[in-house]
């Protein structure tokens, strides 16, 4: 037996998704543990939740540091409690390339589209202006292109005739976070990595990303 992963996450406001996380694993579901939670907002909700779970937490300043220094000081965080894996849950701040790159193959992203589509913000509006008939919400490793690293896994909402940003957001937030919860089951197994082809489940490369379609992958070997 492996001993459980290490998780760190990155976040910035509410942390419903480190919320699920960290409900998961307290009730044994998900062998890993948060060891480590920094945000850029001291006031972020996502911190509180951390603490009840008794994650440690650091805040770092990201407009106080400047880009560099809020690089610097996550990447000293980071080192010192030597995750496995670093998530960014809702880190609403871009990190510089040399931070990525020395996390490379280790740092997750959760971003509410269908990657490639919709890279950066209003994923919701955007995809609702375009006319698109379906939405959803991808994980991928991170690189120094924003949103723009190997994706691992995705999940597919419909939009509706009635849809609004806010209504859309609800229906996919709940199946974001089931992603959220399968994608780390495959990395607690040590299932995944990132090569330079790409990203490869039990040491094969995947042709396109993992598609969550109730509770199991569609398109798993
Ligand atoms: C998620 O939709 C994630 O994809 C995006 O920010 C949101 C975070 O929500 N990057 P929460 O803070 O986990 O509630």
């Amino acid at each position: 037996m492996s001993r459980p992963l290490r998780v760190a996450a990155l976040i910035s406001g509410t942390g419903s998704n480190l919320g699920v996380l960290l409900e998961a694993r307290a009730a044994g579901r998900l062998d890993l543990d948060v060891v480590e939670v920094i945000s850029n907002r001291g006031a972020a909700p996502g911190l509180e939740r951390a603490r009840a779970h008794g994650v440690h937490t650091t805040v770092i300043d990201a407009d106080k540091a400047g880009a560099e220094g809020q690089d610097a000081a996550i990447h000293r965080r980071l080192e010192a409690v030597e995750p496995d894996l670093v998530l960014l849950t809702g880190y609403m701040r871009i990190l510089g390339a040399d931070l990525v790159n020395a996390w490379r193959g280790r740092m997750v992203n959760q971003h509410p589209s269908l990657l490639p589509k919709y890279k950066g913000l209003n994923t919701h509006r955007r995809a609702l202006e375009a006319g698109d008939r379906e939405h959803g919400a991808s994980l991928h490793f991170v690189t120094p292109e924003l949103d723009g690293g190997p994706v691992i896994a995705q999940v597919r909402v419909p939009i509706r005739p009635a849809d609004d940003p806010d209504r859309l957001a609800a229906r996919l937030g709940p199946r974001e976070h089931d992603l959220l919860l399968a994608v780390m089951d495959l990395f607690t197994a040590r299932r995944l990595a990132m090569t330079d082809a790409g990203v490869m489940l039990d040491g094969r490369l995947l042709d396109r990303p993992l598609q969550l379609v109730d509770d199991a992958w569609e398109n798993e070997a």
